[in-house]
């Protein structure tokens, strides 16, 4: 399907909460690259779900480095507890704060991956500028906020707009997909682009098929 070597990220917001430790050990069985945190405020997004204490309890556990997606407003006033967690990557959207420079540069110099989520609302080309500057962009193709959505498609573009900007620049920048990363949007997203897939309630974390079953399909199509 693709030359490049595919990533996955896990949305823990989707795991079992009664049974984290036995999720955690499956993943590290199956040699995810990362655990995606999703950190919500209730004002950037309507929801609310994990915060620092899960992320140091799940930094605890396991070596698995953290892929902590912040949907909250004013990211620059709580990045520091998670920027400092070992290996962390830390991606915040750019429109939430008016100096994004800054925000990126802070989490470098705490320690930790810096990343720029671009909102189904938000143009690749207004925070194109940025890309240089992090090591990883997020295309959501979900509104952020809830799992469980349907696929935005015009999405879908921007992921493919991304890599056209990495190819023309050289850079070596990730592009990370998050939202409805599916059976059926899984081939069109890595066609498009992508490095590393957000697995949630789409693929993953389904509800009616084992976590066993669907590692095993993963690994099928991703030839992992
Ligand atoms: C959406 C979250 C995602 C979500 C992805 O705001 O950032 O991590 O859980 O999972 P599904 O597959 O349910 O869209
Ligand atoms: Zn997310």
């Amino acid at each position: 399907m693709s030359a490049r070597q595919i990533k996955i990220s896990p949305s823990m917001m989707c795991a079992d909460f009664l049974h984290l430790e036995e999720e955690v050990r499956l993943l590290e069985a199956n040699g995810v690259e990362w655990l995606h945190i999703d950190v919500m405020d209730g004002h950037y997004v309507p929801n609310f779900t994990l915060g620092i204490d899960y992320c140091r309890a799940l930094a605890s556990a396991t070596s698995i480095p953290l892929d902590i997606h912040l949907m909250i407003e004013n990211p620059e006033r709580h990045i520091e507890p998670f920027c400092t967690l070992p290996g962390a990557r830390v991606t915040f959207h750019p429109e939430t704060v008016y100096q994004p420079v800054r925000v990126i540069e802070r989490i470098r110099e705490l320690g930790a991956s810096p990343g720029i989520a671009i909102d189904p609302a938000q143009t690749v080309q207004q925070f194109q500028h940025l890309i240089p500057l992090v090591d990883q962009v997020m295309v959501m193709t979900v509104n952020p906020g809830y799992a469980g959505q349907k696929l935005i498609p015009f999405c879908l573009d921007k992921i493919a707009e991304v890599r056209e900007f990495i190819r023309c620049t050289g850079l070596a920048t990730e592009i990370e997909v998050d939202g409805n990363v599916s059976w059926v949007n899984i081939p069109k997203m890595i066609e498009a682009g992508a490095d590393i897939l957000v697995l949630g309630t789409s693929a993953l974390f389904e509800k009616h098929r084992s976590r066993k079953e669907s590692l095993a399909d993963l690994r099928q199509l991703l030839g992992r």
